[in-house]
């Protein structure tokens, strides 16, 4: 099937692709194609879809296995596996945005998600935009001092971090029950596709770093998040009706934006796919 590939950002981070049907079957020729653009982009924009849950939960087949959200009370009506993303107003005037600072998805899940992907159901007229910055390019560019010092460092990450930047959703009885234990990852991931190295963080979710004091884990991942964050490293998605957007957890950190009037309602449908088990980059020196 033929379609285009426009990169978005001029260091690899987002394509979009016009020109398919994600409703169409996928064959395996094209599968592998957009698995390896995947792979090399690590956020992939398909325009001008319009998919129920069900034809949504579909689509993510082309990239994994389907993957349950923590929270078991959001699901989308139509498909098990759909759940909502909406703005969310928790006392009077005070809104609940999530996603709203930079952070990877379920990276407190032993075997995180490889990937997330929305659709929208409801946008907002200006703003709500999506942010993602390339932990690969991040990581490469580290100082040489700095890639020793975090060199073979992991870090646990729990639910809710005691030092996370915001209070998330709680959960209900039945996700808490369904809570995994606490993912202990390495700072420095291997990516099992293109074979890069990516820095893994999540201020959400990061409660220590294996054999490291408090304050100094504290400020090692404050100075690795401001260094990722920085405005090269980013691609910023304005939200179009119609977009399929998926991405790829393992190379990017991703932050939500409230910055609309929470009047209205921004509605995403979002699904997540599977991942294998966390690959530890291999020490410094040492191929990959
Ligand atoms: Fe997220």
């Amino acid at each position: 099937m033929a379609y285009q590939l426009t990169p978005l950002t001029n260091h690899e981070t987002g394509a979009e692709i016009l020109g398919l049907d994600l409703k169409a079957p996928v064959g395996t020729e094209l599968r592998n194609a957009l698995n390896d653009a995947f792979a090399r982009y690590h956020v992939l924009v398909f325009r001008d879809q319009k998919l129920t849950a069900p034809e949504f939960a579909h689509t993510g087949e082309i990239f994994g296995e389907l993957m349950s959200h923590h929270h078991k009370d959001v699901r989308a009506s139509g498909h098990p596996e759909v759940y909502v993303v909406r703005n969310e107003q928790i006392a009077p005037g005070k809104y609940r945005i999530q996603g709203e600072t930079f952070h990877t998805d379920h990276s407190n899940h032993p075997i995180p998600p490889k990937a997330t992907a929305l659709h929208p159901v409801s946008l907002p007229t200006h703003g709500g935009d999506t942010q993602f910055v390339n932990m690969h390019n991040a990581y490469d560019d580290l100082a040489e001092a700095m890639k020793r010092r975090i060199d073979g460092l992991r870090a646990v990450h729990v639910f809710e971090s005691r030092f996370s930047p915001r209070k998330l959703r709680p959960l209900n009885e039945e996700s808490s029950k369904a809570l995994p234990p606490p993912g202990v990852h390495p700072l420095v991931r291997l990516h099992p596709e293109n074979g890069r190295k990516a820095l893994y963080l999540n201020p959400v979710r990061i409660e220590s770093i294996v054999g490291m004091p408090e304050d100094e884990a504290l400020a090692l991942v404050a100075e690795l998040m401001a260094h990722a964050t920085q405005k090269k490293y980013e691609y910023r998605h304005q939200w179009r009706y119609g977009d399929m957007v998926i991405w790829d957890n393992r190379s990017v950190m991703h932050q939500a934006n409230g910055d609309y009037d929470m009047n209205e309602v921004r509605h995403l449908h979002r699904i997540m796919i599977a991942g294998e088990p966390v690959l530890a980059a291999p020490p410094l020196g040492v191929a990959a």
